[in-house]
């Protein structure tokens, strides 16, 4: 089968990748590197991915590519292409992400209309709930997200609704929960926490510490999305969290046992746009795709741990 991977360079995209080309199958990679965080860091994720036959990479922008010519004889169209991060999202910036978030996954899902793609496959995010009032919240709760970068996933699941209900192209919208392990992004919590605690820094934390997040593991996370290729389920968000909600001062400890070191903080006041709490009801996740997340907290931090040491490249 062939695979279209979009966002191939990044974190999540790269681990996707190398697991469907091990599965056997052939794929076309896109990534345009967007400068978010640097492109010596996404060259990385692609240094063994470049080695195999079955993967294809092109250097490109969704924006501007030829895509229906790339769809063409392509099976199931993983979208991860987005600009991430919520803190980054407001005031001049927001341009960026209606730009490589909704502005791309329309052009990617126009170009899919009469072509014969199995299943158009969204990473979408927990951030589209917002505050919710449900916990642990399913995917029944009412989306109300408090970022941007919140609302513009929102906007791109609509947009498959949109295509889906007109043009019939059959999606998944999978809503990841934090994401973390090798090769997570630079920008992200528990990376940053690491890199302070490996070179003696402080650690800075956003308001009181209390807020809870579901973290998922990333051999988790790529375990359920590959699963959408086999599933009959059409037209759906799904929730893919990691089933071990923690608080930032439960994730500070276990970074101290791991790494022998009393950790030093500083107390930074809370951001705009960033939830209190996330924890996914993953009841839909488990019926629809079979999922049930294996790492739990402590030893995938370990993992992402010895990964930033420099002494683990692979993820499982
Ligand atoms: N990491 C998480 O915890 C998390 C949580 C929820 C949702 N997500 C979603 O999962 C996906 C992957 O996230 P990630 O953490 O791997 O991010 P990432 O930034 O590492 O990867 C995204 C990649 O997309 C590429 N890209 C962006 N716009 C593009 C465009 N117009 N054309 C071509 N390439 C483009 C970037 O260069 C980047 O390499 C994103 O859609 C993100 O919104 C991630």
């Amino acid at each position: 089968m062939r695979c279209l991977v979009s966002g191939v360079a990044g974190f999540i995209g790269s681990h996707l990748a190398e697991r469907l080309v091990r599965d056997g199958q052939e794929v076309i990679g896109i990534d345009c590197f967007l400068d978010y965080y640097p492109r010596e860091v996404k060259e990385e994720n692609l240094a063994g991915l470049k080695k195999s036959p079955n993967f294809h990479f092109q250097e490109a922008n969704l924006l501007e590519l030829d895509l229906p010519a790339l769809v063409q004889k392509t099976d199931f169209i993983f979208h991860l292409a987005a600009q991430a991060g919520v803190r980054a999202s407001w005031g001049e910036s927001f341009s960026i992400y209606t730009e490589n978030n909704i502005r791309a996954t329309q052009r990617l899902l126009e170009s899919c209309k009469g072509q014969k793609v199995s299943k158009f496959i969204l990473a979408s995010s927990s951030s589209v709930y917002g505050d919710a009032e449900e916990m642990p919240t399913s995917e029944n709760s009412a989306p109300k997200p408090v970022s941007p970068y919140g609302l513009s996933k929102l906007a791109c699941e609509h947009l498959c609704y949109l295509y889906w209900k007109n043009h019939k192209i059959p999606y998944l919208a999978l809503r990841y929960f934090t994401v973390y392990g090798p090769r997570q992004r630079p920008d992200m919590a528990f990376h940053k926490f690491l890199r302070s605690a490996l070179h003696g820094k402080e650690i800075e934390i956003y308001g009181d510490g209390n807020q809870t997040r579901d973290f998922t593991y990333i051999s988790d996370i790529i375990n359920a999305t590959v699963k959408s290729i086999s599933t009959d389920a059409v037209a759906e968000s799904v929730n893919l969290g990691g089933g071990s909600p923690a608080t930032i001062w439960q994730v500070l400890n276990i970074i101290e046992e791991i790494t022998g070191k009393r950790v030093r903080l500083r107390h930074i006041e809370e951001q705009k746009g960033d939830v209190r709490h996330t924890c996914a009801d993953i009841t839909k996740a488990q019926r629809i795709l079979g999922y049930a997340p294996q790492v739990r907290l402590g030893e995938g931090l370990r993992k992402q741990f010895l990964w930033q040491k420099g002494g683990m490249l692979d993820a499982y």
